[in-house]
This record gives C-alpha cells, sequence and structure tokens, in this order.
C-alpha cells in the first residue's frame, strides 16, 4: 500500500516536515485515493518508508485530526474520516440531481419510465376531489380560502390520529404538524434541527432529496450501510461511539432505493440506540400503504415508547403528488422548533387543499381507493418479477422486495451503469442508475427500476429492451469492444 502513495517531503523546505506530510495525505483525502475508513499506515513502517522520524508521522497525524480529516481509534490506528471534506452541498450531486429530475418531469413522448415513483394521472381520483371541493367551498365559503392555522386545520389533524390509530400509532393532534410534502418535511426538521457542521447519519444509498435538503441546511453527512433487514447495526453503533448525531433518517418500509424493509428486531434494536446515545430517529413513511405481501405493517413509530421517533407521511405516492401534503407526528420535545420552522417556511399548507382532505379521509372513498391502487401495483409487480425472472436473471441480482414500487438490480461489478444506461435512453428506456442515491460512491453497481407509471404492456417491453441491452454489452465485452 506505502508504495503506491506519491509522497515528496523536501527536507530542505521552510514548511515543517510534518506539515508537509499531513498536507500531501489531505490532498489524497482529497482525491479520494484514501478512501473513508481507510486506515492510515502504522507509524513504524510508514516512517521507516519515508525515511523521517515517527514522532513527525504521529503529528501529521494529529495534524490532520485536528481538521477532521482523519479520525483514530484506540490501540487500532488511524483511519480517515467518513465525512465529506469538500464543502457542502456537493455540486456534483446536486446536478445529478437536477439532470435526473429534468428526465422525470419532461420524458420524451414513447419513453418507458422506470423513473418516477409518482402513480399516473390517469389513476387520480379527480372527481371525487371535484366533488369534495365543492362541498367544501359551500361548506366554508372564503374560510376554505383564508390563512389556515401553521400547525394545520385541526378536523384534519382529529383525522389523521383516527387514520394513524390504524397502524398502531397512538397520537394526539396537538403533536401533528401538517405539512406540504414529505419533502418540506425533512427540509424543516433539517431547519429546526440542523446547526452548520452538525453531523447526521443516513442509510446507504439513501433517497436523494433527503441528501439534498441536509446539505442545504449544512449537515454532514455519514453513511451507514443498509444490509437486508436494515441498517448495519455494528457500524452505526461504532460511528454513534464517535459521533454525536442530531438524527438518523432512516425508511423502514421498502426503503428508497434499496427496497429493503426493516426487521422487526432491527427496529427494537435502533430505538434501544437513540435511546442509549440520545438522538432522534427520522422515520419517512413514504410508501408502507403499498405492502404486497400478508406481513403487518409496524412503523418504528407504533413501538417508539420513548419519544426518540419523528415520524414523516405522505400522501404522494397514493394519492397525488400535486397536493403536496402530509404530515409530521412530533416528540414534544421538538414541537415548538418545528412549529416556527413551519410557519417561516410557508406559514401553512392550503388550507382547501386540508380540508378536502380532511372530507376525504373521514369518507370511505380513501379505503376504495387505497386498495384499488394496491392492486394496480401489485399485479404491475408480478409482472415486473417475471420479467426479471424470465430474462435478467443470467445478469442481475436483486432481493424482491414484497412491496413498494420499485426494484433495485445489482448488477455484475464491471459493468459501465452510466454506459448501460445511456444504451436504454437511446431505445427509449430511463432507469435510475444507483450512483443518484449516494454522495460518496459514484460506482454502485445498481439501478433502480421503478413500475408506477408502466403498466404490463410497457414493463414487458422495457425489460426486453434491457436485456438486449445487457446481452449486447455482454458480447462487446467479451470481443474487449466495450469501454
Ligand atoms: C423517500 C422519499 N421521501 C420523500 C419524498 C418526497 O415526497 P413528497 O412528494 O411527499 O414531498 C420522496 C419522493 O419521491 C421519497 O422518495
Amino acid at each position: 500500500m506505502l508504495n503506491f502513495f506519491p509522497i515528496h517531503i523536501d527536507k530542505k523546505s521552510k514548511s515543517p516536515i510534518y506539515q508537509q506530510l499531513g498536507d500531501a495525505l489531505h490532498d489524497l483525502i482529497e482525491q479520494e485515493i484514501l478512501k473513508p475508513n481507510m486506515k492510515l499506515p502504522p507509524i513504524r513502517t510508514f516512517a521507516e518508508h519515508l525515511k523521517i522520524n515517527n514522532v513527525t508521522v504521529v503529528n501529521a497525524y494529529k495534524y490532520l485530526e485536528n481538521k477532521g480529516v482523519v479520525y483514530s481509534q484506540m490501540g487500532s490506528g488511524t483511519y480517515v474520516s467518513p465525512l465529506p471534506i469538500k464543502e457542502t452541498p456537493s455540486s456534483i450531486f446536486l446536478e445529478q440531481l437536477d439532470s435526473n429530475e429534468k428526465d422525470l418531469t419532461t420524458p420524451e413522448q414513447n419513453t418507458i419510465n422506470f423513473v418516477t415513483l409518482s402513480p399516473p394521472t390517469d389513476l387520480f381520483p379527480v372527481d371525487d376531489f371535484k366533488a369534495l371541493f365543492n362541498t367544501v367551498l359551500e361548506r366554508d365559503k372564503g374560510n376554505a380560502f383564508n390563512y389556515q392555522e401553521s400547525q394545520g386545520y385541526l378536523p384534519l389533524r382529529e383525522s389523521v390520529c383516527d387514520y394513524l390509530h390504524h397502524y398502531g400509532i397512538q397520537t394526539s393532534p396537538d403533536k401533528i404538524q401538517i405539512i406540504s410534502g414529505a419533502q418540506q418535511g425533512i427540509d424543516i426538521l433539517s431547519k429546526a434541527l440542523l446547526r452548520y457542521g452538525d453531523i447526521l447519519f443516513v442509510e446507504s444509498p439513501t433517497y436523494h432529496g433527503a441528501i439534498a435538503a441536509f446539505q442545504s441546511r449544512g449537515g454532514r453527512i455519514i453513511e451507514i450501510p443498509i444490509e437486508k433487514d436494515g441498517m448495519d447495526l455494528k457500524v452505526l453503533e461504532n460511528y454513534m461511539k464517535l459521533y454525536h448525531p442530531k438524527f438518523i433518517y432512516v425508511m423502514t418500509y421498502f426503503q428508497n432505493p434499496t427496497g429493503i424493509s426493516y426487521s422487526v428486531d432491527k427496529k427494537r434494536a435502533l430505538l434501544n440506540l437513540a435511546e442509549q446515545y440520545d438522538t432522534y430517529i427520522i422515520e419517512d413513511d413514504y410508501l408502507s400503504d403499498f405492502t404486497y405481501s400478508s406481513r403487518p405493517i409496524v412503523s418504528l413509530k407504533a413501538l417508539d415508547h420513548r419519544n426518540r421517533v419523528i415520524y414523516i407521511k405522505s400522501f404522494s405516492k397514493i394519492l397525488m403528488p400535486g397536493l403536496r401534503l402530509g404530515f409530521l407526528v412530533l416528540p414534544k420535545s421538538i414541537l415548538q422548533s418545528v412549529l416556527s420552522a413551519k410557519h417561516t417556511s410557508d406559514i401553512s399548507t392550503s388550507g382547501i387543499i386540508q380540508r378536502t382532505f380532511d372530507l376525504y379521509l373521514r369518507s370511505d372513498l380513501w379505503k376504495k381507493h387505497s386498495k384499488d391502487m394496491q392492486n394496480i401495483y401489485k399485479d404491475r409487480y408480478a409482472c415486473l418479477l417475471t420479467e426479471i425472472e424470465n430474462l435478467l436473471l443470467e445478469y442481475v441480482s436483486y432481493i424482491p422486495p414484497e412491496g413498494g414500487l420499485s426494484i433495485w438490480l445489482q448488477l455484475k461489478d464491471h459493468y459501465s451503469i452510466e454506459e448501460i444506461c445511456n444504451r436504454l435512453l437511446s431505445y427509449g428506456v430511463i432507469v435510475s442508475p444507483g450512483s443518484l442515491f449516494s454522495f460518496n460512491t459514484s460506482t454502485l453497481p445498481y439501478i433502480r427500476i421503478s413500475f408506477a407509471t408502466v403498466d404490463n404492456e410497457h414493463i414487458k417491453k422495457g425489460i426486453q429492451i434491457f436485456y438486449d441491452v445487457l446481452k449486447e454489452y455482454q458480447e462487446n465485452n467479451k470481443k474487449g469492444l466495450s469501454h
């Protein structure tokens, strides 16, 4: 390993040797030649290799530790910090996000869109909302268009509590904050809880919109790898000992992008760690409505007896994203700061939308729509799985999520995801590359395929194109034509 370090020490230079060494290592970390959590060489060996004193290496490591670029573990050594050292927000990440969002909002005609998680507009319950809008206008007249209380329309907060009761979450209207979509929830929580430079933990990979919001509020993000039943708790606990995160952001059901759901054991362990290390967990429930197995849904919030969980619920995927509606269930300790963060953001979520949605939640229309959507998506999910099983298994592996709106495909390591995505695009198929969901690693060999807007006919067509592209790519690779 030492031979690969291009380190030049100038013993005649005026700057101290420890500093020269520290700066050289800093450059290597910045260029990601030395990667997060990589162990730096043992002091004695490194000193011998560079023909300098042990103490100089010790001082260089201390110099880097003071800058927050490395950390030391007693009896084990010095490691590269997992924290990004460049200024936040990461412009490269945001550029990537931006271009992906463009694909989302302006897909070419005839494109098979495996990117978006939003339902197609023909599944929106437009007629029901039209009737309920009219009912609200006749009942409330101009009040429907007045400023609404910042915390949210009280009858809606009451019906939200009834709704949550079905999911085993016991709460009261004074702990509910109505928000203009889950994205706003993530943003106002960041605004209320983070100060510039504060540390927070996320699953790796994770939802890019959350990363962007945390970065825009100056948060420093540590990614915790995700396993098939939730976060890697050993890594999490190690980092808990080293840093004190303001919160841990998780999706316990059908995680975006991996589709992973947490086991009950992991949920309990996560709650215990949050209590032990005195931090909050933000549970983003953007999708638990879509479960295709008989497994009951038990959110972290339902298990949270010590008020460690901040629960976010979105209605964008089950209903209509343009409603811009969701809610938070808040621990009392942060209620006031979140309320004022919401107030300074947009004063309140639209009153007419809240009043209409309140009637919708109270009616049976809600239950019927939710059942219909589940059936449609369950059918698409089964179709996508069959097509993958029939055509792609030679090239990809995956864990069936048994719910949600997407499948996370792992491709063979040496495949160029960028090239495959570009080739798919040239045939009119758009997918989300794995790199979009992590800001540390640009080379995740994954692709997320979402079936939210794609019917069975197009799923079959799209996966056939995927197969053709992979087959061609592999053949070219074998002939040495690729790359
Ligand atoms: C995990 C996750 N959280 C939040 C959101 C944002 O949802 P909303 O439309 O409610 O703002 C999304 C959107 O895709 C998401 O995937």
